[in-house]
């Protein structure tokens, strides 16, 4: 007993403390059925799409890694992070890999610029590394969302494509970039976590690679 409290107040003071006031002051869950409506509420108000129901669907379905992050006073949804993990062959390295995309991340206007959106991207992206064991985390983000792109660039996604044209709103096209978080980068941000056999391989390609 006595070591799991030395040890949680270990891992508390290697926190940033934004995390641990957000910790102290939300809950946190999943997008289930019973939840769902109030995401398709505050989604709503975040993006210039509109998402449909197949979509909205899968969100609580077993193909989705989701955090939801929930007022403790009124229990209401105020921030949202959503992940798929897609499985490709690759040539020559991998009979199989699994690559992280975030699909969606937002936080309702009135709790910005207190870390949630932080908090929410590197927990869910430590998740797809570690758990999931992907290989890497890449994202689409509008060219011009430029709080969006200076909060990845922070946690260690770096811009690797512009993708001209690639959102359609309103009739209008939007410019986008792709971006990519490299487990290398991930495990010299959070040295705590230990590489696992599998990701020893994924670091060996991203160095070959680099030599070309
Ligand atoms: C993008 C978004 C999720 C940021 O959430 P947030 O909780 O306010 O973000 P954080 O407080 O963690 O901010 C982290 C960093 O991002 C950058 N950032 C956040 N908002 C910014 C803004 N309005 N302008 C410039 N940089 C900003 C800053 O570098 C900030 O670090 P700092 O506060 O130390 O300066 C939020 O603005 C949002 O929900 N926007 C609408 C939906 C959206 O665009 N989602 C992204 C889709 S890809």
């Amino acid at each position: 007993m006595e070591n799991s409290l030395k040890k949680r107040s270990q891992d508390n003071l290697n926190k940033d403390p934004k995390a641990l006031f957000i910790e102290k002051d939300f809950n946190f869950g999943k997008i289930t059925k019973q939840n769902i409506e109030q995401v398709i509420a505050l989604d709503k108000t975040l993006f210039p799409i509109e998402y449909d129901e197949n979509f909205y669907k899968r969100l609580y379905g077993p193909e989705t890694e989701s955090i939801v992050v929930i007022t403790k006073q009124t229990n209401e949804i105020i921030g949202v992070a959503t992940a798929k993990i897609s499985t490709k062959i690759d040539d020559w390295w991998y009979p199989r890999i699994d690559q992280g995309y975030i699909m969606t991340l937002g936080v309702r206007e009135d709790h910005r610029r207190k870390g949630i959106g932080s908090y929410l991207v590197s927990k869910i992206s430590t998740h797809l590394f570690i758990q999931k064991k992907v290989e890497s985390v890449t994202l689409h983000v509008k060219a011009d969302n430029k709080a969006a792109i200076n909060l990845y660039k922070k946690i260690g996604y770096e811009e690797s494509k512009k993708l001209p044209d690639f959102y359609e709103i309103n009739n209008e096209k939007h410019d986008a970039i792709l971006m990519n978080y490299r487990y290398s980068t991930f495990l010299k941000n959070n040295p705590k976590f230990k590489q696992n056999q599998k990701q020893q391989k994924i670091l060996i390609k991203e160095k070959t690679l680099k030599c070309f």
